[in-house]
């Protein structure tokens, strides 16, 4: 139900409607009353005496009798409809109706007629799951209602934002993992690190993290740099930079970087943090649609893997040709 209004609102809508209704009922009498009959064959019609620009005058003819009708039925129409539905202050009406009811059980049959409709497969492993067209059908308009504002509607993400059709996971890529990540969100929260480490700190220690994915620096920074990590960066990315899935701490050594992996967005990583957020979705959606929506993930990662099989067939292709 909905809150409703405060009582003295209440009340003060209940008196304008009621009294506006009167109102009406007023006016009806009112127009009618002392109007002259309508005048007989040959007989001169009654004036009401209001003349203008001298010549325009007005005859005192009752309403017409289908007006008078419409409007008596007018107002019929409006308390049989403020006895029904909601309208008068807080009152309800008697058949209880609300916008909210309604919505619901809108929402109810739509959820229900959708548990049917997957109930041939829903219950499959997430693996099957990825592999059954029908499903896949039904994921996809998921992804796009649901995840593609965030990552793309092909999935591959953006700053910020992890694709999820490649093999490289922040927070692992099992079934299970994807599972998790869907159902109860995941936060990825790396710490400020430029007061501790100082301007010139940050360079060098950004300065190794670059040449672990084999990029060149001044060597004495990534000396440095080196020194910097093992104190302040392994315990959460690993000794050896490869990261740390049940921290969501990625992979330095790779070419694959969420918030951009040039000298000048490492640095600012370090210096000043990142905190991202993938949203729990199983409250939003219930748990049908996360296993569909986690059976969707995997199968974008097989298919990255039929892609890059006709992409090389198609590079052989052309090799033939030339
Ligand atoms: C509000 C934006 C937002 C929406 C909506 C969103 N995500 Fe995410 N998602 C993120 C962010 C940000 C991350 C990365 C979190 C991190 O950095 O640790 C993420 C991470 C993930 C991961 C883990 C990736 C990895 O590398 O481990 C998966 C899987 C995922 N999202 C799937 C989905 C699906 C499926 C949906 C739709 C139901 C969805 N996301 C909707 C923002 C979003
Ligand atoms: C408390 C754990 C923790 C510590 C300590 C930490 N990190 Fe991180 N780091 C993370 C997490 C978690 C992320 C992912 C942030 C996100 O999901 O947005 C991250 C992200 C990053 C990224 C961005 C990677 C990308 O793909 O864009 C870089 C670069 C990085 N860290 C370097 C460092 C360096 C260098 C240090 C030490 C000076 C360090 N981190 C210390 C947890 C940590």
């Amino acid at each position: 139900m909905s809150p409703g209004f405060p009582p003295g609102v209440a009340i003060f809508i209940v008196a304008f409607t009621i009294l506006n209704i009167l109102g009406c009922l007023w006016l009806i009498w009112w127009t009618s009353r002392g109007a002259a009959p309508a005048p007989q064959a040959g007989e001169k019609a009654e004036k009401t005496g209001h003349v203008w620009d001298g010549d325009l005058e007005e005859y005192n003819n009752p309403m017409p009798r289908w007006w008078l009708g419409l409007f008596v039925l007018s107002v019929i129409f409006a308390l049989t409809y403020l006895a029904l539905y909601p309208g008068l202050g807080n009152f309800p009406g008697v058949k209880g109706w609300s916008q909210v009811g309604q919505w619901e059980s809108q929402n109810r049959a739509a959820q229900a007629a959708f548990e049917q409709q997957i109930a041939s497969f829903i219950d499959l492993p997430l693996e099957q799951l990825a592999r059954n067209d029908e499903a896949m059908r039904t994921a996809r308009n998921l992804f796009a209602a649901n995840c593609s504002t965030c990552h793309g509607s092909d999935a591959r993400g953006a700053r910020g934002f992890p694709n999820l059709t490649d093999d490289d996971w922040l927070w692992g890529g099992t079934a299970d993992d994807i599972y998790q990540s869907i159902a109860s969100g995941r936060r990825g929260t790396m710490p400020a690190l430029g007061t501790v480490l100082g301007e010139q700190g940050v360079n060098e220690v950004a300065a190794y993290v670059l040449s672990l994915s084999g990029r060149t620096a001044p060597q004495d920074w990534i000396e440095a740099g080196k020194a910097h990590f093992q104190a302040l960066c392994s315990a959460c990315h690993g000794p050896d930079a490869r990261g740390n899935p049940a921290l969501g701490a990625p992979d330095l050594t790779d070419d694959v970087w969420l918030h951009g992996g040039d000298f000048a967005a490492v640095r600012e990583t370090i210096q000043n943090g990142r905190d991202s957020e993938m949203p729990a979705h199983a409250p939003l959606l219930g748990e049908s649609k996360v296993r569909l929506l986690a059976a969707y993930v995997l199968s974008l990662g097989q298919r990255s893997d039929a892609f890059a099989g006709l992409a090389s067939e198609e590079a052989n292709t052309d090799e033939r040709n030339h």
